[in-house]
């Protein structure tokens, strides 16, 4: 088939998924039908069928009380089992869970027998240092095996785990650790990044000396780095006390909404949110889109999902989904790029890895590098390809299948959220027939619709607000400490259906396409920061008087941070470097917030454009940020403001 990119956009095309894939495809047409004929009985066969439970549940869902659900409520289970034991149990102890490779090229590869008896060990540990169900632990670590072993060693306690992405700065980490009151964190003395050791155990020890709710007692350290690190009496090494723990552990199972994990995610509002997820619901979604989305053979697929994690992809798809199906997986703690263009294609070829998950952002910055650069190595293994993170445009989709996939193997566009845990939209491979840009369809079980704003479903070919209509089973269970706020960002708008905060539109065939958010949410390279964030960040500055802060369209990372800021008037005469001004307030951002939130451009500018109410109209500092016509400007107070900072920005 020859495939013209230029006119990608313009046509909608649709691949066919080959009769050999179709012939061995995990996912089957009877999963839709059964799921359209029973929806809770299809949850209820599907949790069943994919999990341990050690005492069965007999009611499915209580939605009594919406918007809080219980899905499962009466049974109970034990998730890091789940994960590890039954797999050994099952006599599987030998397969691989884990090739690991570390950025500067040191490798290790962990069966299931070895990552369980870590996990025990990890375990016997945070239970002697006083941890207990229902605690917080904040793991703060890089890609390394030793991430996937705390994150499992929490849960096989049943305390609670708070991931915090490495990149994050001391202050929002100890903002995480604050709202959770965390008792414990987990750390190392640094990670790999782009040839370089990054330093993490001195931003923890900066943010528990920011820390207000004073909850920190111990901090677990991994010795990655090899880099010096300032000691407290608090502080344990990883290899000390792990590393001399029993790997004797008797898992005490737990409800199926006992709490696994909470992960901070950006809002509408400067604060973050605190996203719960529960046991048993989120683990059978977790595991089925995983097993039925990617197509997952166990005994012969490698998978690899690029994610860190300190995303949710990263919980779902590198952790718990995989884990809970056996897979064998890849897991790289670096970048990209280090040491050489070609290093992810270099894994694949040296694993065989045959499912592979990734960012569009990602596969736009491979696409301008070039193809010379995946071409040098055999990608051959490749058999199935996911996306996640943003809307993927036909020429990526176009250029992963050809460049990467070679040309005839799936291509999933996956749409979910941290808040929905799981995959919610996307094609089942063998099944739908693939088309590029569109993440098509709702998985069974998911019932989705897109709304206008006034609540009343869109018929046919239109566009409007993403709902989710039936609850789901790995659907959040709430905002950390804040049950109001819950209801007002997801519930408020249209009863009891979910508002996800994404645009989508329905085609002619009821495949759905994502618009992106409808809110001040904005999403760089995959990434969900708040605008409101970014702009009290800003705000913080001594320099700043005020701050407004749009996601503009950029090539390579989906959208980039623009911001436009007034200065003090008592700041204004003393800042003559304009440039150097606008440097410093950008690092400012990185260092408050961290590095992907650093604004690509500050605009040092004399006013905001404001309607006479004075709310600022972003939506102009964006045309002008992307560089188009500036859009109706008769709301504003003065209507000549947006020539002025027009002219001011050039
Ligand atoms: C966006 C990441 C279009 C969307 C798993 C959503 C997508 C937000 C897709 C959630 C996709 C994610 N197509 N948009 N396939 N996947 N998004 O919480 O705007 O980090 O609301 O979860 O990313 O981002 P989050």
């Amino acid at each position: 088939m020859t495939v013209q990119i230029d006119h990608a956009l313009e046509e909608i095309r649709r691949f066919r998924p080959s009769p050999e894939f179709a012939a061995n495809a995990v996912a089957d047409a009877g999963l839709a039908e059964a799921a359209q004929a029973d929806r809770l009985g299809f949850w209820a066969d599907q949790s069943r069928e994919l999990l341990q439970w050690e005492k069965p549940f007999t009611k499915t869902l209580d939605w009594s009380n919406p918007p809080f659900a219980k899905w499962f409520e009466d049974g109970e289970l034990n998730v890091a089992v789940n994960c590890l034991d039954r797999h050994v149990e099952a006599g599987n102890g030998d397969r691989v869970a884990l090739h690991w490779v570390g950025e500067p090229g040191d490798t290790r590869d962990i069966t299931y027998a070895e990552l369980t008896d870590e996990v025990k060990r990890a375990a016997n540990v945070l239970t002697e240092l006083g941890v207990g169900s229902g605690d917080r632990v904040a793991i703060y670590l890089p890609m390394i095996p030793e991430a996937v072993v705390s994150m499992l060693a929490v849960a096989r306690i049943g305390a609670i785990h708070s991931v915090v992405f490495g990149g994050f700065s001391a202050d929002s980490l100890a903002s995480r650790i604050d709202d959770a009151e965390a008792s414990l964190v987990i750390t190392a003395d640094g990670g790999y990044r782009k040839g370089k050791v990054f330093p993490l155990k001195p931003v923890v020890d900066e943010a528990i000396g920011k820390s207000v709710a004073g909850s920190v007692k111990n901090v677990l350290v991994v010795r990655r780095g090899e880099n010096e690190v300032a000691w407290n009496d608090r502080d344990l090494w990883w290899h000390d006390t792990v590393g001399a723990a029993s790997n004797e552990h008797e898992a005490e199972s737990f409800e199926a909404e006992h709490p696994l994990f909470i992960l901070y995610t950006s809002g509408t509002t400067g604060k973050p949110k605190g996203i719960l997820h529960t046991s048993g619901g989120y683990l059978t979604q977790a595991a089925f889109t995983h097993k039925n989305v990617f197509d997952l053979h166990p005994e012969t697929d490698v998978y690899w999902c690029t994610a860190d994690i300190g995303w949710i992809t990263g919980h779902s798809y590198v952790v718990y989904g995989p884990l809970a199906n056996g897979a064998t997986q890849v897991l790289y703690e670096g970048t990209p790029d280090t040491p050489h263009p070609g290093r992810w294609w270099e894994i694949i070829e040296k694993y065989r890895v045959s499912i592979f998950y990734t960012a569009p952002t990602a596969i736009r910055s491979f696409m301008k590098a070039g193809r010379h650069i995946p071409q040098a190595f055999n990608l051959r293994s490749l058999r199935l390809l996911g996306s996640v993170g943003e809307p993927i445009n036909p020429e990526a989709w176009i250029w992963y299948r050809h460049v990467i996939g070679g040309g005839s193997i799936p291509v999933v566009d996956t749409w979910w959220q941290t808040e929905t845990g799981a995959i919610m939209i996307s094609a089942l491979p063998g099944i739908t027939d693939l088309k590029p840009g569109s993440a098509q369809v709702a998985i069974p079980g998911v019932s989705i619709d897109i709304l206008s704003d006034d609540g009343t479903p869109v018929e046919g070919v239109d566009g409007g607000l993403l709902v989710v209509t039936e609850p789901w089973p790995s659907m959040l269970r709430g905002i950390w400490g804040d049950p109001e706020r819950f209801k007002e960002t997801y519930w408020e708008k249209f009863g009891d259906k979910y508002f996800a905060g994404d645009g989508a539109r329905r085609d002619e065939d009821g495949d759905i396409w994502l618009l992106g958010r409808v809110d001040d949410v904005m999403n760089v390279s995959g990434h969900r920061l708040s605008t409101a964030e970014i702009e009290s960040s800003l705000v913080a500055h001594p320099w700043t008087a005020e701050a407004a802060v749009v996601g503009a369209a950029d090539e390579t990372t989906g959208q980039a941070v623009v911001a436009f800021v007034i200065l003090k008037a008592s700041q204004a005469e003393r800042v003559t470097d304009l440039a150097a001004a606008s440097d410093e307030l950008r690092k400012h951002v990185a260092t408050q917030i961290g590095a992907i939130a650093r604004p690509r451009q500050v605009f040092i500018v004399n006013e905001l454009p404001k309607t006479r109410s004075g709310k600022i109209m972003r939506r102009l500092l964006r045309d002008l940020a992307e560089g188009r016509d500036i859009g109706d400007t008769t709301t504003l107070a003065d209507t000549s403001i947006m020539q002025t900072i027009s002219d001011q920005v050039k």
